[in-house]
């Protein structure tokens, strides 16, 4: 039993088995895993599907592809490196005389003389190739099966565009040609990006992965919430019918359930409309949600926003009456415009498209956006 809320994880070692399954099952065929911000997915690969593998004989490497996006390959050839620089330093002196070439041994065998450590030839520059080398020579030294776990892989799709196409196909070949020996888990929060990535890549890449789902935290979350409430406060709770609705109203990310139910229980509240005007009206929280809107660098993205969280559609005639109002240079407002300040917002993660409509990411920053007057100079205090 967790001793504080900030202890309470659960677990998924059915979901994780499922997924190696899968992947021996298929040999050359990466899963592909997609699911919405903050569901848990870069803690799924961490905490289950790592030490799963690791058990199971892989070699684990992770990659976060977004934050080396511009270099995509060279950040999975360096996961890899730092991998067998790990394996490498021996574990005694005696492991580091064992790897060294003996030249000479003294008459009565008591003198050994050492040449230099054994050399290899160096690895290849050029970055495809380079990984190709790697995995055969982690394979060929270890004996060991080797499983890529590329997070935020959507990203490939915002590098440049030859940098993204080169990096998937140089990872198919070596994909298709190690099959034996090499596994992969695509991850990411944009299917979208996933499939306009694809589609520049061609056709093959489709069939080349299977998609597997990744359920969201269900009901055993809230009930470990709920669970946790009832020891601190003995016996008062929130109702698990509540605890779920409030889980679907915060996307079903779990920390922010738990955050919202740690304020609940600091207060001794089970009201969960209380902890939810709590989590709104939080001046930490506002503070993330401020900067998320001034990070917008074109006025007409944050004006869209607003008219969106009020239930607007985006390309109506009647909301770019609405845009241009609000703008402060703008007289009107064209269809182009409007479309390309939607690409942009669902470009930067905000927005996504599911079922021909968009919806806010973040239902949160929506409803905070409803309770923010519109303002046209963000971060400045002069008013005009
Ligand atoms: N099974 C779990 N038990 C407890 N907490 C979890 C669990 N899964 C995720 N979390 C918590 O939820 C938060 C979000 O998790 P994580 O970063 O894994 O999500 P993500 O889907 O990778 O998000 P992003 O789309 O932003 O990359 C983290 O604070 C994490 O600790
Ligand atoms: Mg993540």
């Amino acid at each position: 039993m967790a001793e504080t809320f900030h202890d309470i994880v659960l677990h998924r070692p059915e979901l994780a088995r499922q997924y190696l399954h899968a992947l021996q099952a298929q040999p050359g065929r990466p899963l592909s895993m997609f699911a919405p911000r903050q569901t848990g997915k870069t803690f799924f690969l961490m905490e289950e599907l790592t030490p799963l593998a690791t058990d199971a004989g892989y070699l684990v490497v992770y990659v976060d592809v977004w934050m080396n996006r511009n270099a995509p390959l060279e950040a999975i050839n360096h996961g890899l490196e730092e991998m067998l620089d790990k394996l490498y330093v021996p574990s005694s002196e005696i492991g580091r005389l064992a790897k060294t070439e003996v030249k000479k041994i003294g008459v009565l065998g008591t003198s050994l003389e050492l040449g230099s450590s054994p050399q290899r030839r160096p690895l290849p520059e050029q970055s495809g190739l380079r990984l190709d080398s790697l995995l055969r020579r982690t394979h060929a030294d270890y004996r060991k099966k080797i499983l890529l776990l590329l997070d935020e892989f959507q990203a490939l799709g915002e590098a440049d565009q030859t940098q993204g196409t080169n990096a998937v196909s140089a990872l198919r070949a070596a994909l298709q040609q190690h099959k034996a020996f090499v596994a992969a888990v695509f991850t990411g929060s944009s299917q979208d990006e996933l499939g306009a990535m694809f589609a520049g890549a061609g056709a093959p890449m489709f069939q080349f992965v299977q998609a597997v789902s990744f359920p969201t935290l269900g009901e055993e979350w809230a009930v470990a919430l709920q669970a946790h409430f009832r020891k601190v406060h003995r016996g008062k709770e929130p109702s698990l019918v509540d605890l779920l609705r409030l889980f679907s109203e915060v996307d079903y990310r779990p920390k922010v359930l738990k955050d919202i139910v740690i304020r609940m229980s600091a207060d001794g509240v089970t009201d969960i409309d209380v902890g939810l005007t709590q989590y709104l009206t939080d001046d930490a929280n506002i503070g993330v949600w401020k900067s998320q809107l001034d990070r917008l660098r074109h006025p007409i993205d944050r004006a869209m926003l607003h008219l969106l969280a009020q239930g607007m559609k985006p390309l109506t005639e009647e909301t770019r009456q609405r845009l241009a109002q609000m703008l402060p240079s703008a007289s009107r407002v064209t269809e182009g415009q409007a479309r390309m300040s939607i690409d942009r917002l669902r470009k930067s993660g905000t927005i996504s498209k599911s079922s021909g409509s968009y919806r806010f990411s973040d239902s949160m920053f929506r409803k905070f956006l409803l309770n923010e007057p519109w303002n046209r100079f963000p971060g400045s205090s002069i008013t005009l």
